[in-house]
């Protein structure tokens, strides 16, 4: 933990809804100052308003597109700053394109993939540095289940998030820094409606509350894991994907994983 001169600082983009909403809500009643990154710089002012009535903490509101390399680049710039260390990175931002890829709109596929992937990748080597020397350090990265078999763009980039946090773990083993890929099934926030999906009631089993979600992401850094699966359910399915071979088989699961909830494949991908 810092010294007693300063609270810890939490970064955590897309903040201004559902998982990301939950971890600032989450980090700021433990008593982290915020830096909140995402488009929508009136949710943003409001939702720093909120934290800072509720948790006496202090928020910074940093009004970004993280599909726009120099809006990247500026939020790298305020994690490298070594005179306001930032103590925990949490790299949320995303959305989902829905369609088809064959014939579909290859500009939203690019913004997708630099959300879901370049973002993470220049934030993460803007963070980490300031947080080896310092000898403390927190990174999440929120990729998803969906990362564990072939399902389309989304879940190609992230099965690459994971990849990526994997490594990254494992390169600052022994540093004091810990990142935890999250892996979440399927989550009540605005993600689905903001595709453009009906998912229906949302009420089975398979989907997932955004501050259970976090609270369970936590405990899971808090003792290092380095991959956070959320649910007994979705622990059996990752564990099963990762189990079969490269091909159809992990599709068709996924397929099925998803059927139950009500959703079609085309809406999930
Ligand atoms: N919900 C699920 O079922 C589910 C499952 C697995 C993984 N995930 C992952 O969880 C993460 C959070 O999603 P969510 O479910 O909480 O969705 P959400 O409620 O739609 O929230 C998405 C957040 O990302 C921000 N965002 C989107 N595009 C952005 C951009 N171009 N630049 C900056 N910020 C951007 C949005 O803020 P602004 O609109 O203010 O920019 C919003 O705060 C995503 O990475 C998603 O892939 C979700």
């Amino acid at each position: 933990m810092p010294g007693p001169d300063r609270r810890p600082t939490a970064l955590v983009t897309g903040p201004t809804s559902g998982i990301g909403e939950s971890f600032a809500r989450r980090l700021a009643a433990d008593g982290h100052d915020l830096v909140l990154v995402s488009r929508d710089a009136d949710r943003l002012a409001a939702l720093a308003a909120s934290l800072e009535a509720r948790h006496g903490v202090t928020c910074e509101v940093l009004p970004a597109d993280l599909s726009d390399r120099a809006d990247v680049h500026r939020v790298a710039e305020r994690l490298g700053d070594a005179g306001r260390p930032v103590d925990v990175l949490v790299n949320n931002a995303g959305f989902g394109v829905r369609g088809r890829f064959v014939g579909g709109d290859v500009d939203a596929e690019l913004r997708q993939l630099d959300v879901l992937a370049t973002a993470v990748l220049v934030l993460c080597h803007a963070a980490v540095p300031g947080m080896v020397e310092r000898r403390r350090g927190v990174v999440v990265n929120v990729s998803s289940v969906a990362g564990f078999g072939p399902m389309g763009t989304y879940s190609a980039a992230k099965a690459w998030c994971t990849s990526f946090t994997e490594h990254l773990a494992a390169s600052v083993r022994g540093t004091g820094v810990t990142v935890t890929a999250l892996c979440p099934g399927f989550v009540r926030t605005e993600f689905h409606e903001r595709a453009g999906m009906d998912v229906g009631s949302r009420s089975s089993g398979w989907w997932l509350d955004p501050d259970d979600l976090v609270e369970d992401c936590l405990a899971d850094v808090r003792r290092g894991r380095v991959l956070s699966v959320p649910s007994r359910r979705y622990k059996a399915l990752a564990g099963l994907l990762s189990a079969l071979p490269p091909g159809g088989y992990r599709a068709r699961v996924l397929t099925a994983s998803r059927r139950r909830t009500g959703t079609s494949r085309e809406e999930t991908r």
